[in-house]
Formats: structure tokens, C-alpha cells, sequence
């Protein structure tokens, strides 16, 4: 008997992510769980296990308590369910922006222990460095310009970035300076339309927006907020459902039949057999 060779689909590539400079809008999401993953996949080009799980899922008030190993954990899980989507996972705040070299190692070792196609980093201006680093020893990265919220403490707030001359300078120059870096595309985040469309223009890799307009050329939110899971949501979201009011009648519903003793029935029940 012959072994039948296995359906292999093949997943969404950095390259394939380049590539699609000017040519068709790169469609991404955050992703924390398998079950939620396993959704999105067949939708999206790349998932983004976002540092943003800090805030959405643990409740943290910013990604700076994010650590390597949430990180890892629930890359794995969104590994373990997405089968087509590239899978990037978030580097926490303290993991990359001292030496290369540690950067490296830890970068590695989400790669390693999640088998994620790639990394993101928010590149500061030490960080260009660090991507090159990494990049020409094999491990693909993914730019991160204009809001930072690792900033959070620096900035004060998580503000849109580029209504001065001297921020629009900046973030135009990070983002150069990311591309010739290597990375294989660059999150703008929280930047008013004309910089987002001259840093688009500026650089040969996708700018992939939050907050940055139509002017990129991909798109990416943090999902929890576009399923409505959340009563503030900032402006650029657009919410598809509203899974808050969803889960809250269904928990009413479940609660009202517990105390009315219709919860469970006959057809919830395991009976013992008949002799
Ligand atoms: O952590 C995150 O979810 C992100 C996206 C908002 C781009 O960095």
C-alpha cells in the first residue's frame, strides 16, 4: 500500500507579502487564540500576533508589560490553527531594541518555539540596525512606523504622529530607513492621510495601515475592535459586528434559564441506559 502524498497547501510568503507592492491590497489582522485564527485565516494574508494581546486579552493599560513569553504562548496558538495566512508575531517592548545580537537570539527563539514565518519590530531610531541584524540572518521582519505604542511612556499618550514638520520628517525617515533595512513591509499606524500617502510612495515595500487612511497599501485592526468587543473603539476602526451585545444577551439568556431551572433539559442530559 502506498502512503497518499498529503494536500499541501502552501502559506503566505514574505516575499509574496512584497511583492504585492502596487499591485493588490494586503489584508491583515490581529490574532491571539486558535479558535479565532482558525476564522480568519482563510481571509486574511498575514496574521499579526499583536503585542496588543497585552491590552485586549490580559487587560494590561499598554504593551509594555508584554513579555516574551505571552508572546510565544499564544503564538503557538494561532500557529496551531492558521494553515494559509503568514504568521507574524509581535517582538515585546525589551526584547530588541538593546544589541542586535540579543535581539537576534530572541527573535530566533519566537521563531523556534512558535514556527511563525516572521517578526515585527517598532523601529525606533536605534532599530533599523537591529532589522538589517536580523534580516541577513534569516529572519524576516516587519516594520512598524509612526504611532509606537511602546513609546506609550516617552509620548505620554498614544497620539497620531506627523502634524509637525519635524514628526512628518521622522517617520518618512524611519520608514526609509526600515525598508533599506530589509523588512518586507511596514505597519503605519496613527498618521493623517497625506504622510501616510507619501511614506506609501517613499517606500518599495506594502504600508500596511491602522489609523493611516486609505493611502497605504494594506490594511490591518486589532480584531477584537472591529468585532465590537470593546465600547470605545478610536475613530479608524469600523466595527463589522457587535460581539459585546452578542456575548451579553447570551449570557443573560444562559443566566435566566439557570435560575428558571430550564437549563439544561432533556436534550443536554446523559440518561443511563435501559437494562
Ligand atoms: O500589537 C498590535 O496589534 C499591532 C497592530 C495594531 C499593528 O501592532
Amino acid at each position: 500500500m502506498s502512503a497518499q502524498r498529503p494536500e499541501i497547501i502552501r502559506r503566505v510568503s514574505a516575499p509574496d507579502i512584497a511583492a504585492r507592492k502596487g499591485k493588490q491590497p494586503v489584508v491583515c489582522l490581529t490574532a491571539y487564540t486558535a479558535p479565532i485564527a482558525a476564522i480568519l485565516d482563510e481571509h486574511c494574508d498575514l496574521l499579526l500576533v499583536g503585542d496588543s494581546v497585552g491590552m485586549v486579552v490580559h487587560g494590561l493599560p499598554n504593551t509594555v508589560g508584554v513579555t516574551l513569553e505571552m508572546m510565544i504562548l499564544h503564538g503557538q496558538a494561532v500557529m496551531r490553527a492558521a494553515k494559509r495566512a503568514m504568521v507574524v508575531v509581535d517582538m515585546p517592548f525589551g526584547s530588541y531594541e538593546g544589541a542586535p545580537e540579543v535581539a537576534y537570539a530572541n527573535a530566533a527563539r519566537i521563531m523556534k518555539e512558535t514556527g511563525a514565518q516572521g517578526v515585527k519590530v517598532e523601529s525606533g531610531p536605534t532599530v533599523p540596525a537591529t532589522i538589517d541584524y536580523m534580516v541577513k540572518r534569516g529572519i524576516p521582519v516587519m516594520g512598524h512606523v509612526g504611532l509606537r505604542p511602546q513609546a506609550v511612556l516617552v509620548d505620554g499618550s498614544f497620539k497620531a504622529k506627523g502634524r509637525t514638520d519635524e514628526e512628518r520628517a521622522r517617520v518618512l525617515e524611519e520608514a526609509r530607513a526600515t525598508e533599506a533595512a530589509g523588512a518586507f513591509c511596514i505597519v503605519v499606524e496613527g498618521v493623517a492621510e497625506a504622510l501616510a500617502r507619501e511614506v506609501t510612495a517613499a517606500v518599495g515595500v506594502p504600508t500596511i495601515g491602522i489609523g493611516a487612511s486609505a493611502g497605504c497599501d494594506g490594511q490591518i485592526l486589532v480584531t477584537d475592535d472591529m468585532l465590537g468587543l470593546f465600547d470605545w473603539t478610536p475613530k479608524f476602526v469600523r466595527r463589522y459586528a457587535d460581539l459585546k451585545g452578542e456575548i451579553a444577551a447570551a449570557a443573560k439568556a444562559y443566566a435566566d434559564d439557570v435560575r428558571a431551572r430550564t437549563f439544561p433539559g432533556d436534550a443536554e442530559t446523559y440518561f443511563s441506559k435501559k437494562p
